[in-house]
């Protein structure tokens, strides 16, 4: 008797802690918002699996402690879809979006229709059947007719609800994509690099791969998720418009994609796909299009479908980024510091409207962990305006001529040693002479954001450097001297000569921070290089500075100290920087310490637009000389804005708020009034 009272607490204890179990899941991984830590949450599921283990009998298969998957399976069982599983008809183009949707409004004849735009997602297909609210069937597509019985691998997908709550039609079946998000794919190929395994391709491989495992126990360690797109039940008293199922699906556990969206024209639906074009590169997943679905599922019955794509839906697809091609060489590229950067010569591939001919390969390592050969067929992956990546081999495609890469020993520049100092991933010249190097440094010196020496291009640093003109940066102050041998330069008449002479004049005021960042130190970018002249204000006393001095500045970490001081006390860059006092470059800070007395003091300006007279960071040198400072938006301290040819949103922005707003003219003229004063 006391038994069976005993086992009665003990089997509602059990149901209780799922219930917990299940509610904080549904918190976690659906709505991403836990209301416990994961310590609470352990505990909870530790005395459920302690009171399981001493209570076999009590053990269901949708006790979630059950997700950690069962034992292997030899191979899939055959699940019948009761509806058969459909593809997508495809549009790529807004002509074929409204072509489609001509064609759609025909046939619907009288009847208006609005649509649910939903992302799509490249993950892959499942059909999760419930009967009374509990999960007994886990499908993929398969031929659309026949999938695989992947049961006991989606029980161990995170947000996957195993029972429904609340009241659920008796047979429940509801579709969606299984995906990886990018940050989950990367963890895995990482762990995957670490114990040498090979690597997937993409998400969509690996979550294919992953709900594909014969082991769940592997697929419950692998972080898919899930987004329901469909549902259907018997006797069909789900609501009749798809966006409702889609939000009953939601207050049923499952997880809906948040950017899905009511668009009540076909105009909406071109705006929807053009607002996640835009964002397609920032959402935590990859996705290759957007899906338009008619909302009236009557309509939807009654258009039905050609073939396997129904009438109601269309995918219009982004344009893919990723092609493969022919790895015809790797090459090597000598950057400022002396790093060896190899980058893969590809056969011309044009992906998104894009024609790619070279992709980044990082390192030796990088090359060695994808396992990237040359002659190899590789995929080459294009996001956004960065360079072009190598995602890996197509294997199948070798032939057995392919060959390993391996680091040249000596630079293929110079020729002198290259080394891989400990700890780094990098090889490097050891010769800081190396011809290479001096035009990665030269290009850097005269750059936009350096010393910002106009006419001085790629193309003159390289030909004065193979003239002997210049050998360093300093050289470039000194090339007045050598009008004659400039003038027997290709290209150079005696009006470029004057021009370039001009603007190399001009560059010797700049202020010390854009000095010290032209300068080359390694690891010293533009904002450094503003902490550290205003830190110093000279040259003098920041190459003078200890390494103890150097790292109490806050922000300034120990390697950044490190490579500070290193570089002043080269003699070759000691040489370089008394060659370049000789010439006259400025080598103090210009700013007095009394800003407050200039004529500009105390007033922030913003610039817009494109500026005639001169660059944006000419404009704001000059700013900065007369005491202003300079913003990036429009904000309450702003209180000039400048706006040049076609402006931004920024002078929508200060027009609505009490900034004055300068055309171009009335800047040049208010910066002559101020420098006469
Ligand atoms: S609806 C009858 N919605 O795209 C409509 N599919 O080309 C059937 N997919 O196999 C699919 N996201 O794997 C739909 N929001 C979404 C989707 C989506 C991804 C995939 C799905 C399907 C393929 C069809």
């Amino acid at each position: 008797m006391s038994q069976d009272n005993d086992l009665h607490d003990v089997a509602a204890r059990i149901e209780d802690l799922r219930a917990q179990i299940n509610y904080h899941n549904q918190r976690y991984y659906v709505l991403d918002a836990p209301e416990i830590s994961d310590a609470e949450y352990d505990a909870l599921m530790e005395e459920l699996r302690r009171l399981e283990a001493e209570n076999p009998e009590l053990i269901t298969a949708d006790s979630p402690t059950q997700r950690v998957g069962a034992a292997p399976v030899e191979a899939f069982g055959v699940v019948e879809h009761h509806t058969p599983m459909l593809s997508l008809g495809n549009v790529f183009s807004e002509e074929e979006l409204m072509a489609w949707y001509k064609r759609t409004a025909a046939l619907a004849g009288e009847q208006g229709f609005d649509f649910t735009c939903e992302i799509k997602m490249d993950g892959l297909a499942v059909a999760l059947t419930y009967l009374n609210g509990k999960l007994v069937t886990g499908a993929t597509r398969g031929d659309g007719y026949r999938g695989e019985d992947v049961t006991s691998n989606l029980r161990t997908v995170r947000s996957v609800p195993l029972t429904l709550s609340g009241t659920v039609p008796p047979r429940l079946e509801v579709r969606g994509e299984v995906f990886l998000s990018r940050d989950g794919f990367r963890r895995l190929n990482d762990q995957r690099a670490g114990e040498g395994l090979p690597l997937f391709a993409n998400p969509r491989n690996a979550a294919a791969g992953s709900v594909r495992q014969l082991d769940p126990r592997i697929t419950s360690q692998r972080p898919l998720d899930m987004f329901v797109y469909a549902a259907y039940a018997e006797g069909d008293n789900l609501p009749d418009r798809h966006w409702d199922r889609l939000e009953e699906m939601k207050r049923l556990g499952f997880k809906t994609n948040p950017y899905n969206k009511v668009c009540p024209s076909i105009e909406e639906v071109r705006d929807f796909y053009q607002e996640m074009l835009v964002s397609r590169e920032s959402l935590p997943y990859e996705a290759d299009g957007i899906v338009a679905k008619i909302n009236s599922i009557p309509l939807q019955e009654r258009l039905g479908h050609v073939g396997r794509e129904p009438r109601w839906a269309v995918a219009y697809k982004f344009p893919p980024v990723q092609g493969t091609t022919l790895l015809e060489r790797i090459e090597i590229n000598v950057g400022r510091t002396g790093s060896l950067n190899p980058y893969a010569v590809l056969r011309p591939v044009s992906i998104g409207g894009v024609t790619i001919r070279h992709a980044a390969l990082h390192n030796e390592d990088d090359i060695r962990r994808k396992d990237i050969r040359i002659s190899d067929t590789v995929i080459v992956q294009r996001a956004g305006d960065v360079i072009p990546e190598i995602i890996g081999p197509v294997i199948s495609k070798r032939t057995g001529n392919e060959k390993e890469f391996h680091m040249p020993a000596s630079c293929p520049r110079c020729g002198s040693d290259i080394v891989r100092p400990p700890g780094e991933a990098m090889h490097r010249c050891t010769n800081a002479a190396c011809p290479a190097q001096a035009l990665e440094k030269l290009k850097h010196f005269v750059s936009r954001g350096a010393m910002d020496i106009d006419g001085v291009g790629e193309k003159l640093c390289a030909a004065l450097l193979d003239a002997g003109l210049v050998q360093d940066v300093a050289d470039l102050y000194y090339l007045a001297d050598k009008r004659q041998q400039l003038l027997e330069m290709e290209r150079m008449a005696e009006k470029s000569v004057a021009r370039v002479l001009d603007s190399i004049e001009q560059s010797k005021g700049r202020p010390l921070d854009r000095l010290v960042f032209a300068l080359g130190i390694p690891h010293i970018g533009a904002q450094t290089a503003e902490i550290l002249a205003a830190h110093y204000r000279s040259l003098d006393n920041l190459s003078e500075a200890s390494l103890e001095e150097l790292q109490a500045i806050p922000s300034i970490g120990p390697k950044i100290a490190e490579s500070i001081h290193a570089f002043f006390r080269q003699e070759g860059n000691r040489r370089i920087i008394d060659k370049l006092r000789r010439a006259g470059v400025r080598m103090e800070e210009a700013r007095t310490p009394e800003t407050a007395e200039l004529p500009l003091a105390g007033r922030e300006f913003v610039l817009t637009g494109k500026l005639e007279s001169m660059t944006r960071p000419q404009a704001e040198e000059r700013i900065k000389q007369f005491g202003g400072t300079t913003g990036s938006n429009v904000t309450r301290k702003t209180t000039h804005l400048v706006a040049g040819a076609d402006p931004g949103s920024k002078l929508d922005k200060a027009r609505s708020m009490d900034v004055t707003i300068l055309s171009e003219e009335d800047f040049l003229k208010m910066l002559e009034e101020e420098g006469r004063t």
